[in-house]
Formats: C-alpha cells, sequence, structure tokens
C-alpha cells in the first residue's frame, strides 16, 4: 500500500498539472509546502517516529518536497514562456531595427582638440578661466586703461552687476599667473564675445587659443619659431608665416600673424590668424599686486604670448567660408566633418 505521503505527492502532481495559471499553482504550493502545508506538516511528525522508520521517512519526505517542488518549477516556467510568446506575437523579430544616426564632433571642437595636441607636443599645459570676467582680468591686469574702446559698452556685453562676457581668452593669462610662479607655459581654448556686427567673417560668439610662456630669457625668436611650428604642424610644412608689427596693451612688441599657403584651399592670399607679442612689464606688476608677492618681477622673468582665432583656422583646415555655420546646427553642414 502507498505511504500517505506518497498519495500527497501524487495529488500534489495531480493538482500541480491541472493548474491554470501562476496563481492557481500558488494557492497549490502553498498548500502543500506552504508553512501549514500538509508536506510540511510531516516534518513535525518526524519528531514522533521511532529510530528505525525516521531515516526512512525522512529520505521519502525530500523526495516528495523535490518531486514537487520541480513539478511547480516546471510549470512556472511553462506559463512564463507562453506568456513571453504571447507578447511577442504579431512582432516579427526578423524586421530590421530602427537605424541610429552617428554623431561627430563639431568641426570647432576637432580644431580645438588638434591644436591642444601640438601644443602639448610643445610643453604647454592646459589652463582654463570663466566666460563671465570682471573688468580687471579683462582690461585692467592687461594694461588696458579705462578710455580703451574695446571697455565700450558699445562692444562689450556687461552684465548688469558690471561683470562681462570676456572678449577674449587673454585673462586666462593673468588667473595663470595669480595661481602659479615662474616658469609657466600655458595654452587656453574657449570662447570670447564681441558686439560685433555679423557677418561670414565676424560672430558675437568666437574661440580662441591662448597661450603664455615665462621663463627666464624668453625672445621674440623663440615666440616666432613656436607659433611657425604649430602652423606648419596644422596647415602643412609648405605654409608661409608672416609677422606684422600691431600694437596690443598687455604686448610689447606686438605682432600679428599672418598665414599663406599653396596647400590650401583659397590659400593664395595672406590670412590673420593670431596677435602675439611679448608680455608687458605692467602685466607682471598687476599680476603681482594681485598675488601680494614679486615673484614674476618683470627684471628677471621675460614671456610671451599669443592669441590664435580659433574659427579663423577651422575655417582654413576645413574650407568653410562662413563663420555663421558653426552656430547654426544644419546637419547638411555638420555631417561633412563625421
Ligand atoms: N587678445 C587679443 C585679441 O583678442 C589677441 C592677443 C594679442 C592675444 C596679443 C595675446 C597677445 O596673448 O599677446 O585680439
Amino acid at each position: 500500500m502507498a505511504h500517505p505521503l506518497e498519495q500527497l505527492r501524487d495529488d500534489a502532481l495531480r493538482e500541480v498539472d491541472s493548474a491554470l495559471d501562476e496563481k492557481a499553482l500558488d494557492v497549490v504550493r502553498v498548500g502543500y509546502l506552504g508553512r501549514n502545508g500538509s508536506i510540511s506538516a510531516w516534518g513535525e511528525q518526524m519528531k514522533t517516529l521511532d529510530n528505525e522508520e525516521r531515516p526512512v521517512i525522512g529520505k521519502l519526505l525530500n523526495e516528495v518536497r523535490n518531486a514537487v517542488t520541480a513539478a511547480i518549477e516546471e510549470r512556472t516556467g511553462k506559463f512564463r514562456s507562453q506568456k513571453e510568446s504571447e507578447a511577442l506575437a504579431g512582432l516579427d523579430v526578423s524586421l530590421p531595427g530602427t537605424p541610429h544616426e552617428y554623431g561627430a564632433l563639431h568641426p570647432l571642437h576637432q580644431m580645438h582638440e588638434r591644436g591642444i595636441q601640438i601644443f602639448r607636443r610643445m610643453g604647454f599645459a592646459l589652463a582654463d578661466g570663466p566666460d563671465i570676467e570682471d573688468e580687471w582680468h579683462c582690461f585692467d591686469a592687461l594694461n588696458t586703461p579705462p578710455e580703451h574702446p574695446a571697455r565700450n559698452e558699445q562692444d562689450t556685453f556687461y552684465l548688469s552687476d558690471g561683470r562681462l562676457l570676456r572678449t577674449h581668452t587673454s585673462t586666462v593669462q593673468i588667473r595663470a599667473m595669480e595661481s602659479v610662479p615662474p616658469p609657466l607655459r600655458v595654452i587656453a581654448s574657449g570662447a570670447a564675445y564681441r558686439r560685433d556686427e555679423v557677418d561670414a567673417t565676424h560672430s558675437a560668439q568666437f574661440h580662441q587659443i591662448e597661450g603664455l610662456y615665462v621663463d627666464e630669457n624668453v625672445s621674440v625668436a623663440d615666440l616666432k619659431g613656436e607659433l611657425e611650428f604649430f602652423l606648419r604642424e596644422l596647415f602643412g610644412s609648405e605654409t608661409e608665416v608672416q609677422f606684422r608689427p600691431h600694437y596690443f596693451p598687455f604686448t610689447e612688441p606686438s605682432l600679428e600673424v599672418y598665414v599663406r599657403s599653396k596647400a590650401l584651399k583659397r590659400g593664395e592670399q595672406w590670412i590673420e590668424v593670431a596677435g602675439c607679442g611679448m608680455v608687458h612689464p605692467a602685466v607682471f606688476e598687476a599680476v603681482n599686486k594681485a598675488r601680494g608677492d614679486k615673484v614674476y618681477d618683470p627684471e628677471k622673468w621675460s614671456g610671451y604670448a599669443f592669441g590664435l582665432g580659433m574659427d579663423r583656422l577651422a575655417m582654413i583646415l576645413f574650407d568653410i567660408p562662413d563663420i555663421r555655420l558653426f552656430a547654426q546646427n544644419d546637419l547638411r553642414f555638420l555631417k561633412q566633418f563625421a
């Protein structure tokens, strides 16, 4: 005759087989295997059995428990895969998916990366400063007097609290020298802002790579050599570079840099790409005052600085005819640089 446990197992398996969904199955599970389930009750009963019977019935109890648990798991699996295939019915998994558009770096960003890469090889570290500046970092510390036209509200975007959108990245020269003593060799790449009339070559927001090198015995020859190297790395070894005298309040002497190269499209003409010069002693003095020391002693240290027009460089490098294209977010334009 079958043991009552075997009878319980057979009943349980039958009920598992006839359960119509997961919920019904759970009712069966609780009835047999739950804390007060009829199979579980046998665990308590074991204590009343004598020593001979206990291992035999214990083994049987385990087998019964395992068999019922396995049957419940199997049927649960069946219900779940059934649900899945119902959800997938009517879905053709062999249909091609929605294609993703690939993104690409903006040409100005590409220009920024190329420029930084070349200057890195020349030993320049990266420096940074805020786009919203105070007048002192943008003008006073750069030896630019109050009557200078750049300080006019017609030329510069002022905030109501007297701060302004930096008109050049030369502000970072001051911030770098404030934070570290000489010698120093840094570049900064970022946006600058002017109230310019917008046309094919002017934009209210444009971009610059600023450079500053301060050491003992830095000369105009160093400045020319390094900028020539940079421009030839960027535009090719045939590139001609010309330095023309100019005026900036924060450098003396000051120069403008022009390039020309037959290898470039529209490269027949000289194109202005940068301003540069030897750091004016008054700039060192302003930094000393802000630092409260005399480490930038103009008798001991000299330096050169430059500001490259990044939009201009990118326009030459990628043959882009109009600066406004950079900001119009037109995919037909941007896709050409992917
Ligand atoms: N800040 C100047 C401008 O935006 C460019 C410039 C000229 C930067 C001479 C320099 C420099 O560092 O030495 O027009």
